[in-house]
């Protein structure tokens, strides 16, 4: 819970102050001096504090200063008469959030005191992710904390310690390169060339030019050797991307390369022995591949020694407020910008999509927003149609007919949203008692902890 510091010697003030703030669903504490204030300040910070610039023991700007230097994450909001205004404004420049005009009208409070608190909110929100980011990451840039990104994590680093084949097996976006990366840099031999084919599209004689190169001559056009991929990859790991669309005739020959561990240049006469990792990936069943006779059965028990499948992301919604701050902060750098992170609205309107094109997805969504926004955080406006449509109104009157209970389910949801689960303002415009709201979050699983974990 955000908790408040409200510093005014008007005694009238304070208390409506106080009052206002409290029925918003906030915890707060009134001093009447800047000197107690800063006692109780020392022991127990507040979050957030409303400060009245002239107080009559201590000066408003040495509070703020001494604020800014001991608790930096504090937001100090400037309440003063109208004459002074030009003090409030000097204020902000020495860090505080904003400033209010004496009289302050309750809709003014309130909405200073939930933008600040959700400042505060992304703010730890950041410093939480970015260490998770920190521990989690198998190799820079390759994210997850879920318990299924865990276990592949476990599984990638053991994989990499021995030199076998390893079959990757996942919808598309969903990070078969990087593991293949994290499989070769962690294997010991990270020097060594790591290099990628993608199979799809190419007739027989290219792939086998390309894969296993030719000797001068070997065919018109051969005016010089060629040193094939496998070969340059000696000592290293061969990606070899959607396996499933090798043409069969050329099936054989890679189970060839295989079983002996050395390749022939097309043309050539003498082997050349191989020493190579091989990882091969699709998006497709190759079980079901291999039943429908597109796909050698021998062939892919040679590759499959390990598989590894990759969850949807959808599987795994654990992983996405850690990704969202990750590719924000590479946005960031990519298009100077300072995005600070996503307000709640975004991040339920994200985790609830389904997210089709997975991991590379919320990549494209997030730097797409982060490119275009004019805002501090990214709004739901950022976001394409595509996840804001999901939770209009239209969704539950034209398509379907609902019960009563899943209505009321997804309007308490669009209300908690909007209100920032602040469940004394959800109540208020539902007029619904604070219990009854409780007990209605519960039946339903609507806790807010179910879209961030903190
Ligand atoms: N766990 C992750 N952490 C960080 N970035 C990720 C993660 N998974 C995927 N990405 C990013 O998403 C994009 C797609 O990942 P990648 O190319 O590895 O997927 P893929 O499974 O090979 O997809 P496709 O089948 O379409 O080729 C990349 O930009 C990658 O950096
Ligand atoms: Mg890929």
């Amino acid at each position: 819970m955000i908790s408040i510091a409200v510093v005014d010697d008007e005694r009238t003030a304070r208390r409506m102050t106080a009052r206002i703030l409290r029925q918003a669903g906030y915890l707060v504490e009134t001093f009447a001096s800047g000197n107690s204030f800063l006692e109780k300040m020392s022991v127990d910070p507040f979050d957030i504090v409303f400060l009245d610039l002239r107080l009559p023991d201590k000066n408003g700007f040495d509070i703020l200063t001494h604020i800014k230097a001991t608790h930096r994450d504090t937001e100090v909001i400037i309440v003063t008469a109208n004459c002074s205004i030009d003090n409030a404004v000097e204020a902000t420049k020495e860090g505080a959030f904003h400033y209010l005009a004496k009289p302050c009208r309750s809709h003014d409070l309130r909405l200073m005191a939930d933008r600040a608190s959700e400042k505060i909110r992304l703010h730890r929100e950041n410093v939480h992710l970015k260490s998770q980011i920190g521990e989690s990451a198998i190799i820079p840039g390759f994210i997850g904390n879920s318990r299924a990104m865990k276990a592949i994590f476990e599984t990638i680093a053991k994989v990499a310690q021995v030199n076998c084949n390893v079959l990757l097996e996942a919808e598309t976006g969903t990070g078969k390169q990087l593991t293949a990366r994290a499989i070769h840099e962690l294997g010991g031999n990270s020097k060594a060339p790591f290099v990628y084919f993608n199979c799809g599209g190419f007739a027989e004689d290219l792939i086998c030019s390309e894969l296993f190169g030719h000797e001068k001559g070997a065919f018109t056009g051969a005016v010089s050797r060629k040193i094939g991929l496998l070969e340059s990859a000696a000592g290293g790991t061969v990606l070899l991307d959607e396996i499933g669309e090798m043409p069969l005739s050329m099936q054989v020959k890679l189970l060839h390369v295989l079983q002996e561990r050395r390749i022939l240049r097309v043309g050539g006469t003498r082997p050349v022995d191989l020493n190579i990792r091989i990882i091969a990936a699709t998006n497709k069943d190759l079980k079901e591949l291999v039943r429908q006779g597109k796909f050698r059965e021998d062939l892919y028990y040679r590759l499959n020694v390990v598989t590894i499948r990759l969850p949807r992301l959808k599987e795994r919604k654990e992983d996405i407020p850690l990704l969202i701050y990750h590719f924000i902060a590479k946005a960031n750098k990519a298009f100077s910008k300072q995005v600070r992170g996503v307000t709640s609205q975004t991040l339920h309107l994200l985790l609830n999509y389904s997210f089709p094109g997975n991991v590379r997805e919320l990549e494209n969504i997030i730097q797409h927003a982060v490119a275009l926004t004019e805002a501090g955080k990214l709004t739901p406006e950022d976001l394409p149609p595509r996840l804001r449509e999901l939770h209009t109104p239209a969704e539950w009157t034209d398509k379907e007919l609902l019960s009563l209970a899943e209505v009321e389910k997804r309007y308490i949801t669009r209300v908690l949203v909007k209100t920032g689960y602040n469940i004394k303002a959800a109540g208020h415009i539902l007029k619904m008692p604070r219990t009854t709201l409780w007990r209605k979050m519960k039946k339903y699983g609507l806790k807010k902890g179910a879209t961030i974990s903190r």
